[in-house]
């Protein structure tokens, strides 16, 4: 099972900074190389994030930079100068549809073959963000096996919509929750977009416990602080371990008795119930320790 509960953002054009971030643990270092970056750093991005990758990769965590989006025409020279054996995967800036991620794959595929790694090996997290995006959300999340996960993107999202973004954040609940049921559709991770408060770790949490609720496996970190929360937020904590552990253990036991269903604590625990609560054991197992 893939876990990827942070994804810690680094401009690619910052040594300092990526230096610093290779010292971290996030589940995924995401080098960006789009719109952290100016435009007149694009190039320089690109030399500056390829000669950081072996570092990042040695963390042992996964190592996906973000690319420019199709209509930029910086997005061929940015993916041939990072796809090669020190990513798993590519992260691209405003997919609108399948035949995008057609597209992406296709110089992918020619750069893995002269790259001498396996073909189809490196994974894309495309981020949904536009209301033509929502649209496809399906088709984006099943356009590939390369697509291993999804992004949403509130900030270019609510600026493609002509709408303010909010601290309540109403005005993203639906596009997060069709990425979700989309994702989870195509058999693909959810990612959630970066909460921008980074002074605010309270706000984080609720934010990214709101996102797991949603069905989000994860949440992008724009600073190091919100990783350990974000990871936190993600994972099964102490006490819903405890509780599957006792809704799989009533449940067998009722099975053993010749029973399909019982009860705990005044709940009826039945055949989805032990469904949930085994994945929860699962993702609790898979999911690396915090330290
Ligand atoms: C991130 O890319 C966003 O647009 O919010
Ligand atoms: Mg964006």
């Amino acid at each position: 099972m893939t876990v990827l509960r942070s994804l810690l953002f680094v401009p690619g054009n910052r040594a300092n900074m990526l230096e610093r971030a290779s010292g971290l643990r996030p589940d995924a270092f995401i080098p960006d190389m789009e719109d952290s970056v100016p435009a007149d750093e694009k190039k320089n991005a690109r030399d500056v994030t390829a000669s950081f990758l072996p570092r990042l990769r040695e963390s042992g965590a996964l190592v996906v930079p973000r690319v420019n989006s199709l209509d930029t025409g910086l997005l061929a020279d940015d993916l041939a100068a990072v796809v090669g054996p020190d990513i798993d995967g590519i992260s691209v800036g405003k997919i609108d549809s399948a035949a995008d991620i057609a597209q992406v794959s296709g110089i992918i595929e020619e750069l893995e073959r002269s790259a001498g790694v396996d073909a189809g090996s490196v994974m894309i997290i495309p981020w949904i963000e536009s209301a033509m995006a929502i649209v496809n959300a399906y088709e984006i999340c099943a356009a590939s096996p390369r697509v291993v996960g999804v992004a949403f993107g509130a900030e270019d999202f609510t600026n493609d919509m002509a709408i303010e973004r909010t601290q309540d954040g109403a005005e993203v609940d639906y596009p997060r929750k069709v990425i979700c049921i989309a994702a989870r559709a195509a058999g693909v991770l959810a990612l959630d977009t970066p909460y921008f408060g980074f002074r605010d770790p309270d706000g984080l949490r609720a934010n990214s416990l709101q996102a797991r609720r949603y069905g989000f496996k994860g949440k992008f970190a724009i600073h190091p602080a919100q990783i350990d929360i974000i990871n936190e937020a993600f994972s099964p904590s102490p006490e819903e371990v405890e509780h599957a552990r006792r809704v799989v253990a009533a449940f067998e036991e009722a099975e053993r008795n010749g029973r399909g269903s019982t009860s705990l604590d005044g709940q009826v625990i039945d055949v989805p119930v032990v469904r949930r609560a085994r994945q929860l054991l699962e993702l609790a197992e898979s999911a690396p320790a915090n330290d």
